[in-house]
């Protein structure tokens, strides 16, 4: 939100006040995304679009989705070979979205299905991890890793099966790092729901639940998270300040500490989408992050990392920092990783594409998944991009939560 962002600063600056100001919620009426088709000279065409978009979206291979105001979107044409509008108007799939709604939290009992019919204010999250919880207080428990830049506690919920808590090996999921991925938050709740509802009816997932220990944070980015309820729907990062720029926050999928330092898989500009801190791990979630996935490594081990974003459809394993290494264990990532796609397919028809990150969709450095398979030492680690490919991008409609939720909990 470059340009309304100084509109805002000038604002308060008129005002002469240093008290933070009440950010008005950005109106994105009329702000259309455009695919672009990058020409070969990329680099040069990056730093202009960045300036003249409102967002930079999920980048592609070769093409870039972005969000631009009606008064911004002949000068981004002019800079590209080829362009196309993938949504008309971004105000009116956000409307399409849904309203944010408040759960009937008046009686607390596990639940139910319908949670997962609508999106929610983040502190009715909050409330659906512990209500959650309490319905099955001799196989859970509520924990945090480490707090957020404003403060708030990384929420997560650990679920364990008979040999009791903390007994087996590690399965630690992620969701909403980036702050606009809404739909991640509701399939890792999903996920938790499911292997605590399930666990006395269902043999599969109780011997999936018997078999690991979960360790489920559906929002690590929760301060960006309720900025992008709060005051501006397509936020992506945390809301850290630098002293050297009026622009906020890092991307916490760019700022853990393995491969940090690497050029080309993300940005030093404090403004860009992709900005990658001052120092490696220098992002307060990110500690709190770390300690765990080393802590759970110096345990029992971690099996399998998840961290679940969205759009795209696309399963992605290491390494985000360099597209000519190969991982290990590739031949095995990428046989689960067919499966699951399969799966997915079989229930609902949607298509995922699979394949190392960095070669397949585009370099990272600093990346969750590089840490926790090269640091965390996880069997297995991946990151997950629901639906879908564009056409709502980050604001699925309300109506996909259940059939997302559900072809990727198969
Ligand atoms: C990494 O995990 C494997 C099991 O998957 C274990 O045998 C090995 O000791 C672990 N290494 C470290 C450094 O923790
Ligand atoms: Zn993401």
């Amino acid at each position: 939100m470059r340009f309304l962002l100084s509109g805002a600063l000038l604002f308060s600056t008129a005002l002469g006040t240093a008290v933070p100001r009440a950010e008005q919620k950005v109106d994105y009426t009329g702000f259309k995304v455009l695919r672009l088709k990058l020409p070969n000279t990329k680099q040069n065409i990056q730093g202009r679009i960045e300036k003249l978009a409102a967002h930079v979206l999920n980048p592609g291979k070769e093409a870039l989705d972005i969000v631009v105001s009606p008064d911004n979107l002949e000068d981004i044409k002019a800079l590209v070979p080829e362009s196309v509008v993938i949504n008309e108007d971004v105000g009116a799939a956000l409307a399409e979205e849904g309203e944010l709604k408040s759960a009937d939290f008046s009686v607390a009992a596990v639940p139910s299905e319908t949670w997962f019919t609508a999106y929610h204010p983040y502190a009715d999250h909050l409330t659906f991890l512990s209500d959650l919880q309490g319905g099955f207080p001799t196989q859970s428990e509520i924990f945090t890793a480490g707090t957020s830049v404003q403060g708030r506690a990384l929420t997560g919920i650990h679920i364990w099966g008979s040999g009791g808590k903390g007994s087996k090996p590690a399965i630690l999921i992620h969701g909403t790092v980036h702050a606009r991925e809404w739909i991640s938050t509701m399939t890792t709740e999903y996920f938790a729901w499911q292997l605590l509802t399930k666990y006395a009816s269902d043999a599969t997932v109780k011997s999936l639940v018997d078999k690991f220990d979960y360790y489920i944070i559906p929002a690590v980015n929760p301060d960006g998270f309720v900025y992008s309820q709060t005051t501006d729907r397509l936020w992506r990062k945390n809301r850290q300040t630098v002293s050297t720029s009026t622009c906020v926050g890092r991307d916490i999928n760019r700022n853990w500490p393995f491969k940090w330092e690497v050029t080309g898989g993300a940005s030093t500009s404090p403004c860009s989408e992709t900005y990658k801190g001052q120092a490696a791990g220098d992002a307060p979630e990110n500690k709190g992050l770390v300690a765990q996935v080393n802590s759970l490594r110096d345990g029992k081990g971690i099996r399998l990392y998840l961290d679940i974003h969205s759009y795209g459809q696309y399963i992605l394993w290491p390494y985000g920092y360099d597209c000519s290494l190969v991982v290990h264990n590739s031949a095995q990532l990428r046989s689960i990783a067919t499966s699951a796609a399969a799966a997915i397919r079989t229930v609902s028809g949607t298509t995922y594409t699979i394949g190392p990150s960095c070669s397949t969709l585009y370099a990272t450095t600093g990346s969750s998944v590089d840490y926790i398979d090269a640091t965390g030492n996880s069997t297995y680690s991946y990151t997950w991009e629901l639906r879908d490919t564009g056409t709502y991008g980050f604001v699925l409609p309300a109506s996909q939560i259940q059939p997302t939720v559900r072809e990727t909990w198969v």
